[in-house]
């Protein structure tokens, strides 16, 4: 397993490309499982996860082409664009072995239903950031007339005939579910009648999904809105679709610019993504502007407390909770945040605070008192967004930092060392022997 060794202190400055979003295109490939003819899609990420779901697809019978592209002169090799075919719709089973490394594998159970009629999908278990049940999703395709049984610790789910649209409420307990929306919307575009999603999530992952399946012949309405229409047509066709940029990317790398008073320019970037998170980061003092799909990002050395709930969008997005926790650990006072999305989501702060922060955690809640500066430490990894907040403390700690298992990073950020050094960070990746 890697690690990553990071000497802290160096100011970041220079031009960071944002790649495309992960969790835009992991249920994007999930959903060219119901596109006759091939689809190229652009802007997907490198990724560990992006692997995983070609495997999975690729199992389910697509034949998946990688274009590569050049490097540019001063910014390292984004990847090129990804064709996706189905060639073989026989198997509709997503096995454990995939589903357990990925949760975002229940992805192709709207579209498996959908197109073929079968979906056994192996049931994700918990994760490092909680409990995390797929009820919403189940219930959503019953309502469209799926029937849904488990056996052996797979659901397996059935379509006599058609799915048939109709009017549904889709939220839970703790608000929308992203790629439960998103699972349900793949199914109705192919349903006969029409399915109107009432309590949709609204985020910009949900948004793009809904714009690649409009291109492919679907007809979709009120996406990006807690309610969406959709009036199911026959087919679905390949077509040519650009993912969109990473917001998570994005925002790591503006906290990135924050936390070691520098100043980056990132470029291929939707601020219109990330309203909630440059109004936390301009009240702490962070410096953000924009020019056409570049942001220019700078900070003072005073960082101001703030307090911060996170929601689903246009809300703080959960996934960028961890990373402005490290930055507030040097705030000038007592920052609050709280975790509405996931409330176990805080296996940074124990890792934050072997590095000097002073973080306590009431319930849902953490309390940041801010400290003067952090200090180097050998830290774990955790999971994806937790590990991202150890990078960004590490970067400005005093001495060296140690991140083991930086497994977790690839999952989600493509080529972060090499896009941090390229500004200036004292990264490297130490291999395993
Ligand atoms: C997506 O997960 C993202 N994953 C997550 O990003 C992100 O944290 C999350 O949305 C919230 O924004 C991908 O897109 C691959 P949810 P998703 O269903 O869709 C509850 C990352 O780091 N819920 O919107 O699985 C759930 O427990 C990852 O990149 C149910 O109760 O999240 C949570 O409290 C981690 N029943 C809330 O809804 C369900 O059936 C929102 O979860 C589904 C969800």
């Amino acid at each position: 397993m890697d690690s990553f060794r990071i000497r802290g202190g160096n100011r970041l400055k220079g031009k960071i490309e944002i790649s495309g979003s992960k969790n835009s295109a992991l249920p994007i490939l999930a959903a060219c499982l119901m596109a006759e003819g091939k689809t190229t899609l652009k802007s997907v990420p490198r990724l560990s996860d992006i692997d995983s779901m070609n495997k999975l697809i690729g199992e389910l019978g697509c034949h998946i082409y990688r274009h590569e592209s050049p490097a540019s002169a001063d910014l390292p090799a984004l990847d090129g664009p990804l064709d996706i075919e189905v060639t073989d719709e026989k198997n509709c089973e997503a096995r454990y072995d995939i589903v357990k490394t990925m949760r975002a594998s229940i992805c192709v159970l709207g579209p498996l239903l959908a197109k073929r009629g079968k979906a056994i999908v192996s049931i994700p278990g918990g994760c490092a950031i909680g409990d995390r049940p797929v009820d919403l999703h189940v219930r959503g395709l019953q309502k469209l007339g799926a029937e849904f049984r488990t056996e052996n610790g797979n659901i397996v789910g059935e379509v006599r005939g058609k799915l048939k649209g109709c009017r549904m409420y889709l939220g839970g307990a703790q608000g929308p579910t992203v790629l439960g929306t998103i699972n349900v919307l793949c199914a109705a575009a192919l349903a006969e009648g029409e399915t109107v999603l009432v309590g949709a999530a609204c985020e910009p992952e949900v948004v793009d999904c809904a714009e690649m399946l409009i291109k492919m012949g679907a007809k979709i309405k009120g996406h990006g809105t807690p309610e969406v229409r959709i009036e199911g047509v026959d087919r679905l066709v390949g077509i040519e679709h650009r993912i969109i940029p990473d917001r998570i990317e994005c925002g790591t790398f503006l906290v990135a610019a924050a936390i070691t008073n520098g100043e980056l320019e990132l470029k291929h970037c939707n601020l219109d993504h990330l309203v909630a998170v440059v109004d936390r980061l301009d009240e702490v003092g962070v410096k953000i502007e924009r020019q056409n799909g570049t942001i220019f990002v700078s900070s003072s050395r005073r960082l101001n407390p703030v307090e911060m709930t996170t929601q689903p969008f246009p809300g703080f997005p959960t996934d960028l909770q961890a990373q402005l926790m490290a930055l507030l650990c040097l705030g000038d006072g007592m920052s609050v945040i709280t975790e509405r999305i996931f409330p176990d989501r805080f296996l940074h702060v124990g890792e934050l605070n072997r590095m000097g922060g002073r973080i306590r955690k009431e319930g849902p809640t953490a309390i940041i008192q801010g400290v003067k500066e952090l200090q180097g430490a050998s830290v774990m990894a955790s999971d994806l967004r937790a590990s991202a907040a150890l990078v960004l403390a590490g970067l400005v700690a005093k001495g060296q930092t140690q991140i083991d298992r930086v497994y977790h990073i690839d999952r989600g950020y493509e080529k972060i060392e090499q896009k941090l050094a390229a500004v200036g960070a004292d990264i490297e990746r130490v291999k395993e022997k």
